[in-house]
């Protein structure tokens, strides 16, 4: 019979994950009780803050933690032959192996939405073992390693951007007028569709955009006024912010 999985760290992403998943788990935390409200969700155990227990127990554990925590959690477990499955931001298969090195690491890094089963997931080469269990939450990517931080600031980011975009429009509609609810309706609807539409039309955001934008209207006027202020060297920007540590 399978093993449990196994959450070191019950906080915001490996949360999402568990939810996904959609199982009984084993979790932990660092005390303030959160292992116990996500088992009461999902199912499962927590077993408090006691990670010895949890790598005992569990197959394949998840590394939920903050990156800086990952020599401090290796440091009291026994996890050999085990598979170690890491979401920490910006830490190698090599720290990891060195961190654990009876282990099969994996590094992987998702995104929020695996909660309702619709993230996305990026995995380092090496790691395709981990693909199926992904697979359940969503779309699933295999890269090189070099490229996981850019692949990071792309998707794992996704969710917040997206928010902070939906949040701007949708208060720019009520100071033009429109109440917030129907505002927040109305954008939610468009952006879900538009997102749909450029899936449809194969990624071809040219074809999507110039669909809309007939010369000289109000789409083109309203794209050269997000040109003007910035939109584009705002991206850029927040990519390298992202990716520079
Ligand atoms: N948020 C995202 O969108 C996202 C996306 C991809 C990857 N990640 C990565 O996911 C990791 C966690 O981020 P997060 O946003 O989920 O942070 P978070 O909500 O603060 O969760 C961190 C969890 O780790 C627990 N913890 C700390 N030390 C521990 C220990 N020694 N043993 C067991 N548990 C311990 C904390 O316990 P307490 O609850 O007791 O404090 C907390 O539940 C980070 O490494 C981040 O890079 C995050």
């Amino acid at each position: 019979m399978r093993r449990m999985i196994g959450i070191v760290g019950a906080g915001n992403m490996a949360g999402a994950l568990a939810r996904g998943w959609g199982e009984p788990v084993l979790a932990t935390d660092a005390g303030s009780g959160r292992a116990q409200a996500l088992v009461e969700e999902v199912g499962g155990e927590s077993l408090g803050t006691d990670n010895a227990e949890l790598f005992r127990r569990a197959d394949p554990i998840i590394l939920g933690h903050k990156p800086y925590q990952l020599e401090q959690v290796a440091a009291g477990v026994d996890a050999a032959g085990k598979t170690v499955i890491s979401i920490l931001g910006a830490t190698t298969v090599e720290q990891l192996q060195a961190a654990y090195p009876g282990a099969k690491v994996i590094r992987a890094m998702p995104n929020t939405p695996v909660a309702i089963r619709r993230g996305v997931t990026c995995i380092a080469e090496g790691g395709e073992a981990a693909v199926p269990l992904f697979e359940r939450v969503g779309r699933v990517f295999v890269l090189p390693e070099a490229l996981m931080e850019v692949a990071t600031a792309s998707m794992g980011v996704t969710p917040a951007y997206v928010a902070v975009i939906a949040e701007a429009s949708i208060d720019a509609a009520v100071r033009a007028g429109l109440k917030a609810d129907l505002a927040t309706d109305i954008f939610l609807a468009a952006l879900a569709g538009s997102a749909e539409l450029l899936q449809a039309r194969g990624g071809d955001t040219l074809a999507v955009r110039r669909e809309v934008t007939s010369p000289g209207g109000s789409t083109a006027r309203g794209l050269a006024a997000l040109e003007r202020h910035g939109l584009r060297i705002a991206f850029d920007e927040a990519m390298r912010a992202v990716i520079q540590r």
